[in-house]
């Protein structure tokens, strides 16, 4: 793993944004793309950047179970407001939170992801340690399947809902096999309470207690994180 240690997430963006330039120039035609407080850095630079997506593919991590692109806490409209408004892909792929069907859905989203390897996946991470939706106990051979979100993910994102009661209990969620298929990761994670998850990660067993630790058998992987995050290390 290449570690990038910044100063704070501003700095950070700065250092997404080149590496998002870097596979451009190199020819990266399908982008993964992660939600959250994190990436938005990354985000504002790549939007106010010349960079152009206008013939490439972009594919979401993950998407909460009855929430459409219509509500503004859900993933799509985030996608919509951060990314897509400013700087548009040619397509564009988010998992469809009001499918109710899951098998449907999941089967759907995996068919997406095999007909376009994704180049760059960028990621978040969970202060238990989760990447995408992909919580704690996640079999390592999963691909695109429904999440029932535990009570620590509720509360961290209780944050963008008026109450934690509103928070949806179920995800979609690429899974990590999904994940580890990408070309390249680059995983970005800023603040204290991201500390002991950036530890387990780098440090700790290959565990499924710790979702992200799966990242250390993948031969491509760089994380920014500032030297909050990077304090446990
Ligand atoms: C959510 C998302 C993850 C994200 C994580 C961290 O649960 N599903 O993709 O990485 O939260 O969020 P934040 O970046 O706001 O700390």
């Amino acid at each position: 793993m290449n570690i990038v240690v910044v100063k704070d997430n501003v700095e950070g963006g700065q250092k997404g944004y080149e590496i998002f330039k870097q596979a451009v120039d190199n020819g990266a035609k399908v982008f993964g793309l992660a939600t959250g407080s994190t990436p938005i850095t990354t985000y504002d630079q790549i939007t106010a950047s010349d960079l152009d997506f206008s013939d490439k593919t972009s594919i979401n991590l993950d998407e909460y179970v009855g929430l459409g692109p219509d509500a503004p806490q859900s993933y799509h409209y985030f996608m919509n407001e951060h990314f897509f408004s400013k700087k548009p892909f040619a397509q564009s792929y988010v998992p469809d939170g009001l499918n109710l069907d899951a098998m449907n859905e999941t089967e759907r989203y995996d068919k997406i992801i095999a007909d376009n390897p994704i180049d760059l996946q960028i990621l978040g991470l969970g202060r238990n340690g989760h990447i995408g939706f992909n919580e704690p106990g996640t079999d390592p051979e999963s691909t695109t399947h429904k999440v029932k979100l535990t009570e620590s993910t509720i509360e961290a994102n209780a944050r963008f809902f008026d109450n934690e009661e509103d928070v949806p209990r179920y995800a979609y969620s690429m899974g990590i096999a999904s994940i580890m298929k990408s070309k390249h990761i680059l995983l970005e994670a800023y603040g204290a309470e991201k500390a002991d998850a950036i530890q387990r990660m780098v440090q700790g067993p290959i565990t499924t207690d710790v979702p992200a630790s799966f990242l250390q058998n993948h031969p491509d992987v760089t994380i920014i994180v500032d030297e909050a995050a990077a304090s446990k290390l």
